[in-house]
């Protein structure tokens, strides 16, 4: 399980060890090109494609993708039944790639909504890809942040029911476990593309101490040299986590801070 930001500092490395994206901006590319909604959606695939590779190549060891939130069934019926269609194909067209390249893939959100068909293949595709360890793909389907501390929330009191008699014992490390993303520690880097500044309910319990970098690029434009941006941005921060700059400098430099 991944190591909480908030019980504990975790090691902060020059490349982020987890990037998490909302992938947006898909209708407004295809509409500036005067192209229905859905070319953006298929051009969104083919940067899914070379980011995942890209992060591969860099050493990334886990990328979660928002491909679709709890709040995009309120989209008109056609375009969520083409995302749903979009998902299913890329599914199937990108198995033997992913098992192919080491990729790990893990879909995380409220997946009973959807039709049996994509479920079957999600489970599949997962069992296929499970002992690869290059790069663990995470897609957000289906995915809201109050929906996972929700769930986790009723999970974790039908396994311990005595905790809702004795609530003063339930704390931040009794919850984590029954996120959707326990498997994963905390993002390092979160990137949304498309111009807009805000979470949309995505990781919103993960990205307590996540460094938040926004471009007006449109997710289909988004690529490895984007995604170098992004990481070069990422590496100019400094990840303090409670502390003060200067305790930060002395833990990363113990042996000079005497002066010698
Ligand atoms: C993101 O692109 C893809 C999904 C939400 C599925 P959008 O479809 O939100 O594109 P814009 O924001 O309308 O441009
Ligand atoms: C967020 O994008 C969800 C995904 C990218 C899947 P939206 O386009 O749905 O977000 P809002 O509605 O502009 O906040
Ligand atoms: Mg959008």
């Amino acid at each position: 399980m991944g190591l909480s930001t908030t019980l504990g500092v975790p090691q902060a490395d020059a490349v982020p060890r987890h990037v998490a994206i909302i992938m947006d901006g898909n209708g407004r590319w295809a509409t500036q090109r005067f192209l229905p909604r859905v070319a953006g959606h298929k051009k969104g695939v083919d940067a899914v494609r070379a980011v995942v590779e890209a992060c591969a190549v860099r050493g990334i060891e886990y990328l979660t993708l928002f491909a679709f939130s709890s709040e995009n069934w309120r989209r008109p019926a056609e375009e969520v039944s083409l995302l749903m269609r979009l998902f299913v194909h890329a599914l199937e067209r990108e198995v033997t790639r992913l098992a192919r390249n080491g990729i790990k893939l893990k879909v995380v959100g409220d997946i009973e909504a959807f039709e049996p068909r994509l479920r079957e293949l999600i489970a599949d595709v997962e069992a296929r890809t499970r002992d690869n360890d290059r790069l663990t793909l995470t897609i957000a389907a289906n995915y809201g942040g109050r929906w996972d501390i929700l769930q986790a929330t009723r999970r974790l009191l039908a396994a311990r029911p005595e905790l809702a008699a004795r609530p003063e014992l339930l704390d931040e490390s009794a919850l984590a476990p029954y996120l959707a993303m326990a498997y994963a520690p905390e993002p390092d880097l979160f990137i949304r593309t498309g111009g807009e500044q805000r979470i949309s309910n995505f990781l919103i319990w993960q990205l307590a101490y996540t460094e938040l970098y926004f471009t007006d690029c449109y997710w289909p434009d988004f690529d490895a040299a984007q995604l170098d941006l992004a990481c070069q941005s990422y590496r100019g921060r400094e990840r303090r986590f409670g502390r003060t700059s200067a305790q930060v400098r002395a833990q990363a430099a113990p042996h000079v801070s005497n002066g010698s």
